[in-house]
């Protein structure tokens, strides 16, 4: 990919990005520094050598600014700070002084779609006047059919929801104590949607890609990347119905107002489980999106060094992502078709075969993602009756996974993930093949989601719980030698224990070992530069998925009987748990397990 704004004097660029590991860290859970139970910056730099020895090139960090944690961070208060929670602006510069001396690159989380109510430019605008340019900053409205200043509007301005839950307007007390004007937040009622028609929102984020950028971030994982411009005039849909309603069945009957244990002041009516990708919506990926893209690409060009932003956008099909990483854009884009296609060989091949097409046809890098602090993480998911399901969080009374299945399966979809060309995006803990906490008691949820909707969407508390690290530590060595304090921020289940780092460390045949020995692999054969052809065998209506890249030919099993090595071919890597580091005599692939192999 070439940059045509950046000058041919330039150094030529590494674009490390378009085969990186990109290792998720979501600093309340990854290690604690400081043993007040909380993940922190300090916990980061104490675990770089372990995250170097796995083999990843990058880290993207999950938000760690300062925020009142309404949505565990993605509520912003001040975009230049580092929460205390966390630690301070010099704990990150050492971690990523740090991450850079080991060779690993740093992502933060840029999160410009809303703002905290708690920044000062919220606090502002409440104070100001309706018209006003600090309301302006925000979408602010008057009610559906106001007479202007009369204040009789109580209805919301248009039909749009959260997609947290509940309606995606709130109203508020004008300053003189009046009922006031509604204001948009597609998330959470403290996640107030700025507005970027407004001049000084557009010049504020250029100063904060800035303000990282100098500080030695290599890169932004940009947050909700297809939510920030709305159809003008900001039309009523009438997919809310769809997005309200959802397809997939009701999860438990709704509890009355307020009975649900820790019921959010904000609680509203609950909705079902709904996909995330949602139709064409006057709120989500509007052409205009892509004018602030190509903005952020001419100041991250203005920096020496490969520097690079990748999208988180749920949007369909492949060739509308694609539109995100067009060479004068963002560099790569999350492929939630593929964390979507969930274990089944045919989907899974459709959704390396679109998104591959899309991706070279801008030049972009494909991703390849399982899991992530959004998602049920993908061994629980691929332990379902339906491999395929996509559930919003999993609560004691719900279907239970077989957790050594989902296990088997998950490890099978590594070892094709990590052998497709382009880039890859590890979520912590997926290297130990942790499972979703399942039965987290309801009193211990803080996902806003599970609170907005009465419980009638569980949430993603159950991917975020804190690491293990140590088996016979409190805490399971949550936190850093010597600071035992606190307990871990969320209670960790008993299976945690044996999947601990330190069970798993040096253990052939364990999780750990297998990611190591597997990154080793695809970064000694360059995998993620390589292509990919379906191989001869490749039958995925029978369960058989296999590729050659380069001289590498995988084959992953999702059938029902056991597959032949193909002739003349010996497996040189499995995923199958049974500890050996020769797999050369192996002629047939077990179900459920992927494996490499080479000509002989
Ligand atoms: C993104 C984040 C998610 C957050 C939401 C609102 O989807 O990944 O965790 O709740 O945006 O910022």
């Amino acid at each position: 990919m070439s940059n045509p704004d950046v000058p041919a004097d330039r150094p030529a660029r590494s674009e490390w990005w378009t085969d990186a590991v990109v290792y998720q860290i979501y600093p309340r859970s990854f290690a604690d520094g400081n043993g007040d139970g909380m993940g922190d910056l300090r916990g980061v730099t104490d675990r770089l050598p372990y995250l170097q020895q796995l083999g990843v090139d990058a880290l993207w960090l999950s938000p760690f600014y300062k925020s009142p944690q309404a949505d565990a961070g993605y509520d912003v208060a001040d975009y230049r700070h580092v929460d205390p929670l966390f630690g301070s602006l010099e704990d990150f510069d050492a971690m990523l002084q740090e991450a850079h001396q080991r060779g690993l690159k740093v992502i933060v989380d840029l999160v410009p779609n809303h703002t905290s109510d708690e920044h000062v430019w919220f606090q502002e605008a409440l104070a100001a006047a309706p018209g006003s340019p600090e309301r302006g900053r925000y979408i602010f409205r008057q009610g559906k059919d106001e007479v202007p200043g009369s204040g009789d509007g109580d209805r919301a301005p248009n039909n749009w929801k959260s997609i947290f839950g509940g309606p995606a307007w709130s109203r508020i007390t004008e300053a003189d104590g009046s009922p006031g004007e509604w204001y948009l937040h597609l998330f959470d009622t403290k996640q107030p949607d700025l507005n970027w028609e407004n001049t000084e929102v557009q010049e504020e984020m250029r100063s904060v890609l800035r303000f990282w950028l100098d500080r030695g971030a290599d890169g932004f994982r940009v947050d909700v990347a297809h939510g920030l411009v709305k159809e003008p005039g900001l039309p009523d849909w009438e997919g809310v119905a769809a997005m309200v309603e959802g397809t997939p069945e009701v999860r438990r009957e709704p509890s009355p107002p307020g009975d649900a244990p820790g019921a959010h002041p904000d609680a509203v009516e609950p909705h079902r489980a709904v996909s995330p990708v949602y139709p064409p919506s006057p709120f989500f990926d509007q052409d205009g999106v892509h004018d602030i893209y190509r903005d952020w690409n001419r100041v991250l060009a203005e920096y020496d060094g490969d520097r690079m932003m990748v999208a988180e956008a749920w949007v369909e099909p492949a060739e509308r992502l694609a539109r995100y990483t067009r060479p004068d854009e963002m560099q790569q884009a999350f492929n939630f078709d593929f964390l979507l296609a969930g274990w089944d060989a045919e989907r899974m091949a459709v959704a390396i075969e679109a998104s591959l097409e899309a991706a070279a046809s801008v030049g972009a890098p494909c991703t390849w993602v399982l899991s992530n602090h959004d998602t049920v993480r993908h061994p629980t998911r691929f332990g379902l009756k339906d491999p395929t399901t996509f559930p919003k969080g999993i609560a004691s009374e719900d279907e239970q996974p077989d957790s050594a299945l989902g296990l088997a399966r998950a490890r099978a979809a590594t070892l094709i993930s990590m052998a497709l060309p382009g880039s890859a995006y590890l979520y912590q803990g997926e290297e130990l093949g942790l499972p979703e906490h399942t039965t987290l008691p309801a009193e211990a949820r803080q996902d806003p989601t599970f609170h907005r909707t009465r419980g009638a969407e569980i949430g993603r508390d159950g991917c975020r719980v804190p690491l293990p690290w140590t088996q016979d530590a409190p805490g399971y060595g949550f936190a850093v030698s010597g600071n035992t304090g606190a307990a871990p921020w969320l209670p960790q289940p008993e299976s945690f224990g044996p999947l601990a780092a330190d069970q798993q460390d040096g253990v052939e045949g364990s999780t750990l070992e297998l990611y190591r020995a597997v990154l080793a692999f695809r970064s000694a054969r360059k995998l993620g530069r390589g292509s990919l052809a379906w191989a001869e065998v490749h039958a995925p209506e029978s369960g058989v998925l296999a590729f050659h890249n380069g001289e590498v030919l995988v084959l992953g099993n999702f059938g029902f009987a056991s597959a032949p090595v193909p002739e003349g071919y010996s497996v040189v890597l499995s995923s199958a748990p049974e500890p050996s580091s020769d797999w050369s005599g192996l002629d047939e692939v077990p179900v459920d397990c992927t494996v490499y192999l080479t000509r002989d």
